[in-house]
């Protein structure tokens, strides 16, 4: 059997699988993060440790499967940064993706010349470098002591293995690779005032890190020799989970933000269109996304000012897909992503009237996230992407209403999973099993069954296309109010 632990910001969810990827057993442990200042979001490290210790006792305990774990894969949130001694001892606590005290670092980083070029990226605020920016400034006696910086994912790696491995698609998101090369960029490293001796080594997602530690392999009463792959961020994880992996597979991630993202056999990156361009977690391939911050949460606030349910919103929309309505939703509830990369503007609701009621603002919102999704959808054209479907996935999934308005404004099917795993966790422990068996990952990391499609409504698609024109055009106008 394999594991794949999806390590996520607020728990982490441990799934065993058999050598088809069939789910035997699954554990799931939650953690906090503290936020002893605005915009700050830490972690203790050793919560996560805690955390993957009463899950996997907890695997051991229940299932016979467990004992015969023979690759475990980690996915991890992103951008994180865990700060070690020589001695490898965590100097404070990590510093998470979505904690924005750097955001005048990453801005500086961003300016510098060759930084977007070697690195593919725009420096968001969340990622890596311009954390160890700010610690430098503001701690500098823990910045002269930090020996090795890690990502979420490679510590759990340090812990299971006692090697300091990150996985090439985690990296992708520090600032400091050249995501064309696959390898630490000198230059970046020296733009971010950072050593090589202090990163840890890069390999591909599917190789082994090492093995299983012994202390914990007889913790958990695990017979044979156990080997950890290098694992993945959380993106490159659930496209490994979904079998995102060759040229016009890929997905929209309709959770807390949505994501639209593609696996690409070549590395075109696009920063100023707004995309993340990371390393897969399988040799020679690339993910690219485009990423709008607000997409359940939208709904999430109308239905917290409503004091409706979101699913008791969608509901009242019922099955069959309305024109357009006439307000227009700009869903900036905290800033955007792509194409904008705007952490200040703000959302927008325009074009109410007399007429606008609860049901005109649930359509104005679910349209809103939609047509941020073409955006990110543009942007992803405009690197050269192209996809007949997509699948569909996370919570806000749940509103086939809210599919069809996509697949509508995209002018692509969409295809929802039939149930089962399909997720991150699922990627990850197919890594595991790449790195333990040698097999090619290709053929493991096949797309789940389709439960069910979601066609364009095409007697709509030229309305939705003068509101997509509409929608864009509110963007400036709002720009210049705020
Ligand atoms: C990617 C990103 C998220 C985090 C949290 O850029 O910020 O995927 O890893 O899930």
């Amino acid at each position: 059997s394999y594991l794949g632990i999806d390590f996520g910001t607020s728990g982490l969810r441990a799934l065993l699988v058999d050598e088809d990827g069939a789910p035997l057993a699954s554990a799931e442990k939650h953690y906090a993060a503290r936020h002893p200042h605005p915009g700050w979001s830490e972690q203790d490290p050793a919560d996560w440790i805690a955390a993957i210790d009463a899950a996997l006792d907890d695997l051991a305990r229940k299932t016979p499967d467990f004992a015969d774990v023979r690759g475990i894969g980690v996915s991890g949130h992103m951008h994180g940064a865990v700060l070690l001694d020589a001695q490898g001892k965590v100097l404070r606590p990590c510093i998470l993706w979505n904690d924005t005290r750097s955001s005048a670092q990453a801005a500086r980083l961003d300016g510098l010349e060759g930084m977007r070029e070697t690195s593919g990226n725009i420096v968001f605020p969340g990622f890596t470098a311009p954390k160890l920016e700010w610690v430098r400034t503001h701690e500098p006696e823990l910045f002269d002591r930090t020996a090795k910086v890690l990502l979420p994912a490679a510590y759990v790696n340090f812990y299971l293995t006692g090697h300091y491995v990150a996985d090439m698609s985690d990296a992708s998101g520090t600032s400091w690779l050249d995501v064309q090369a696959r390898d630490w960029s000198d230059e970046l490293l020296t733009m971010g005032g950072m050593r090589r001796d202090q990163m840890p080594d890069l390999a591909e997602g599917t190789e082994p890190v090492g093995q299983l530690r012994e202390a914990l392999a007889q913790r958990w009463g695990l017979s044979g020799k156990v080997v950890v792959a290098a694992g993945a961020g959380d993106n490159a994880a659930a496209a490994c989970g979904i079998g995102a992996i060759a040229e016009g597979q890929g997905f929209v991630s309709l959770g807390t933000s949505g994501v639209l993202l593609g696996a690409r056999e070549g590395c075109h990156p696009r920063p100023d269109a707004g995309l993340h361009t990371f390393c897969h977690a399988v040799p020679g391939r690339w993910v690219q996304a485009g990423v709008t911050l607000s997409a359940t949460d939208s709904v999430n606030w109308l239905s917290r000012i409503t004091g409706q349910s979101p699913a008791q919103m969608t509901g009242a929309l019922g099955d069959v897909l309305r024109p357009p309505g006439q307000p227009c939703f700009l869903p900036y509830l905290s800033g955007e992503r792509t194409p904008h990369n705007d952490a200040h503007i703000r959302a927008s609701l325009t074009g109410l009237s007399m007429a606008t009621g609860p049901e005109e603002l649930t359509q104005a919102v679910l349209e809103g996230v939609a047509f941020s999704l073409r955006d990110a959808l543009q942007s992803l054209k405009a690197a050269g992407a192209g996809f007949e479907t997509l699948f569909a996935i996370g919570g806000g999934a749940a509103s086939h209403y809210w599919l069809a308005l996509i697949a509508t404004v995209l002018d692509i099917p969409l295809a929802k999973p039939e149930g089962g795993e399909f997720g991150a966790a699922l990627g990850a422990a197919r890594l595991g099993q790449s790195a333990a068996s040698g097999g090619d990952p290709l053929a493991l990391m096949t797309p789940p069954k389709i439960g069910q499609i979601f066609a364009p409504e095409r007697s709509l698609t030229a309305a939705f296309d003068t509101a997509y024109e509409k929608y864009r055009a509110t963007y400036p106008a709002i720009k210049s109010v705020q």
